[in-house]
């Protein structure tokens, strides 16, 4: 057992028979996708709405109904990790590249649960790089932007050095920033820059955190 796995399987107990549920992106949420799939096999009958092609092939592979996005009315409950979180429920996704669909899906939830492992759970958001997805046409221009607004962007890269793409066909700016004071002006400013499709600052976007530790006990975070 490790932390990541310990709060993906305790994410079963939020869904119920006949829900609609957003299915995140990730190696926690393969944990939850894993125990979903059991419940599946048993019996459990539920609608998934995934984040990613990754986790659309992993569901379909596990013989998880699915549906897309446009072809569901609402999602009852979400289910999804997260790069790093604090006691504000706020946080940081995206480590991944899904952060445009992870909100898109996060927006059409009535609930959204986090599972993370304890060492993503922090005092202070931002040492985990932010991730900014931008339009591939003038990608320069918001960098330089970035730039020289201190926010030290990075260019993301895939395993083969190629500039990586995310399933919408952008790309991603990781911005080294170290420390985030105040979460919500910098989304309100990174919202109204052109170029910037999204980011991957969730704030006031999750009802629980599910925090994972080695030993296998989970602790639940609830907003007020
Ligand atoms: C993908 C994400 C993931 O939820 C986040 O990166 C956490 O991933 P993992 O569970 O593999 O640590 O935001 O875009």
């Amino acid at each position: 057992m490790n932390g990541k796995e310990a709060a993906g399987k305790e994410a079963i107990r939020e869904v119920r028979d006949g829900m609609t549920v957003g299915l995140g992106t990730g190696s926690t949420v393969y944990y939850f996708l894993q125990a979903l799939a059991g419940k599946v096999a048993s019996g459990l009958k539920i609608t998934g709405v995934a984040t990613s092609t990754k986790t659309i092939e992993l569901a379909e592979s596990w013989k998880i109904p699915m549906k897309s996005l446009n072809d569901v009315d609402h999602i009852d409950v979400t289910v999804d990790g997260a790069d790093e979180c604090d006691a504000a429920l706020d946080g940081i996704k995206g480590g991944g590249g899904a952060l445009l669909y992870e909100k898109l899906v996060a927006e059409a939830s009535d609930r959204r649960v986090w599972i993370v492992d304890s060492r993503k759970y922090v005092d202070q958001l931002g040492h985990f790089p932010l991730p900014v997805e931008v339009v591939p046409f003038g990608w320069k221009k918001v960098y330089t932007r970035l730039k020289q607004d201190g926010h030290r962007p990075e260019l993301r890269r895939n395993d083969a050095g190629k500039t990586y793409v995310t399933d919408a066909g952008h790309y991603i700016l990781d911005l080294h920033l170290d420390r985030i004071p105040d979460a919500g002006a910098l989304a309100d400013k990174l919202d109204h820059i052109t170029g910037v499709v999204e980011h991957g600052l969730f704030v006031g976007m999750t009802d629980t955190i599910l925090i994972g530790y080695p030993d296998g006990h989970v602790d639940t975070l609830n907003r007020d």
